[in-house]
């Protein structure tokens, strides 16, 4: 018998995830398969000829179980990466400096692209599922953060990172789009505000400090506007965001 491609393998493997699933055919994203090097998105194997396999439409039986009106704590306690130790120790770090609220609900959600979402363009990506719940000023500063990571701010004791020479090597530049966007920050009145964000921003993680999500209660409930009907049910601007974060392999 001829070695199988790469393809039929792939078709294999989706087999027998339908068997793990009680014959769910999960469809897997192209965005999904490309982070693997592969363009190709996931439902062209076994499903779609005769008594082939459903797709997966719904709840996912590999992920924890949601709420039917899920908080955002909710998305931070069953879909976020154990990674959430970074925005909760940043969140802790600039109430111990003092912040206002806001700005500490900023430092909480600043990275929640990178450890709930997707990691390219996280700034840009974590602006938009918390705009229609935070404050404008929030959201911005949440969106420029990115961009200002890679400039020095001398008035504030803030350097280019080491971490990013480690990262992403010595004679890496930032993209045109990110020096345009950290240039029109600098004269933007809210530059100050994403300037914390990256001045609370920590690299390494004390594991011996560990900060509870129940700390900052408070703060999500006087700055946060949960919707009642729970994030993903509320036909905001960016519900599908959080749908698509709950049920990630929904097939359509
Ligand atoms: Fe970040
Ligand atoms: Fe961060």
């Amino acid at each position: 018998m001829a070695t199988q491609t790469l393809s039929e393998r792939a078709d294999a493997y989706e087999e027998q995830q339908i068997r793990e699933l009680g014959e769910r055919l999960i469809a897997k994203s192209l965005l999904y398969n490309l982070a693997d090097g592969v363009r190709k998105h996931g439902h062209d194997g076994p499903s779609g000829g005769p008594g082939s396999a459903a797709l997966l439409m719904g709840e996912d039986p590999r992920l924890p179980p949601m709420p039917d009106r899920p908080t955002l704590f909710d998305f931070f306690r069953y879909r976020f990466s154990p990674a959430r130790a970074h925005v909760l120790q940043s969140a802790n770090l600039a109430q111990k400096n003092g912040l206002p609220e806001k700005m500490v609900l900023a430092c909480l959600l600043h990275d929640i692209s990178v450890l709930g979402f997707i990691r390219s363009d996280h700034g840009y990506w974590g602006a938009q599922l918390v705009e229609p719940y935070v404050d404008e000023e929030v959201a911005w500063a949440i969106r420029m953060h990115q961009a200002l990571r890679f400039f020095p701010d001398e008035s504030v004791g803030y350097e280019y990172p080491d971490a990013y020479v480690r990262m992403f090597g010595e004679d890496y530049r930032p993209e045109p789009y990110i020096v345009a966007a950290y240039e029109a920050a600098r004269k933007h009145k809210w530059y100050m505000s994403s300037r914390m964000i990256v001045v609370n921003d920590l690299y390494s993680f004390d594991p011996d400090v560990v900060v509870e999500l129940e700390q900052f209660e408070d703060i999500v409930g006087r700055h946060f506007k949960q919707p009642p009907e729970g994030l993903g049910n509320d036909n905001s601007p960016s519900s599908h965001m959080w749908r698509t974060l709950r049920r990630p392999c929904n097939a359509l």
